[in-house]
């Protein structure tokens, strides 16, 4: 199976503008699963509710899932990426996956970073696995990484690989990955932003690029450069995310113990 990214500098709320860079740089590529970034087509430091209204595409009808389900099929492969959406009267900072036939399914930030608090509601999707055929997915949004019980859940309803859309600006992530691939042998793909934004006289964040493939065992297969666009795309056989025993003694979900694991 080929895997991989697409890791870029988009404008902020030049929506089709970086709509247009995806499409021009997947033109050639030939892959199976490609994951892109968090916020890919609006930008990320929103600075009131109202632009967040402005920006916010109902899903799967906007521009963003639509232009994404244009090149899924176009390219026959699935996609992984991440939008302002809108439902109703709330937006979610969320990932969408996307294939041939159109969408498979949408996903909801559950952790949201730093001022997505202002702005977003709290996913309440919670965590979905989707089998695309050679391999069954999971998707969690940036700073979900933070919370080990994302990508646990996601191995435990039997995803192969974590399709990771970021917008990371602490650098912890691209390493801490590997942890979360190693404890739950799946595969991870980190798809992450470069470039800077300094919007309506806030701090400016810099996007940390870094965007990885990881293996069940905790190799790094490859990983862009901190500022660098960069598509990727390796060979994977996701079949290795589905062996958890570790020798012949220790079942990596099986000898869990979640009755001890209680908090309260
Ligand atoms: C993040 O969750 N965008 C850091």
């Amino acid at each position: 199976m080929r895997v991989g990214y697409y890791q870029f500098d988009c404008v902020f709320g030049e929506v089709k503008r970086n709509l247009d860079q995806v499409s021009q740089a997947l033109s050639n590529v030939s892959a199976d699963l490609l994951v892109l970034p968090e916020f890919l087509s609006s930008g990320y430091q929103f600075i009131s509710k109202q632009e967040v209204l402005d920006l916010a595409e109902p899903v799967p009808d906007g521009p963003t899932t639509q232009r994404l389900m244009e090149i899924a099929r176009a390219r026959n492969m699935v996609l992984v990426g991440g939008l302002a959406e809108r439902a109703r009267d709330h937006v979610y900072n969320s990932a969408v996956a996307v294939g041939p036939n159109g969408l498979i399914g949408c996903y909801r930030k559950t952790h949201l970073f730093f001022e997505e608090t202002l702005f977003f509601a709290p996913g309440d999707t919670g965590f979905h696995v989707w089998d695309i055929g050679q391999a069954r997915i999971g998707v969690m949004v940036c700073f979900d990484w933070f919370y080990p019980e994302a990508a646990r859940t996601l191995a435990l309803k039997g995803a192969d690989i974590l399709c990771h859309p970021s917008n990371l600006v602490l650098p912890y992530c691209p390493d801490g990955m590997v942890t979360r691939c190693l404890e739950n042998r799946v595969f991870s793909i980190t798809a992450n932003r470069i470039g800077a934004e300094e919007r309506g006289g806030k701090k400016s964040l810099t996007f940390i690029g870094s965007s990885e493939v990881v293996t069940p065992c905790g190799q790094v297969l490859e990983r862009a450069l901190r500022d660098k666009e960069a598509l990727a795309v390796v060979e994977i056989d996701p079949a290795e995310a589905r062996k958890k025993s570790l020798n012949p003694y220790n079942d990596l979900l099986a000898d869990r113990r979640p009755a001890l694991y209680q908090a309260s």
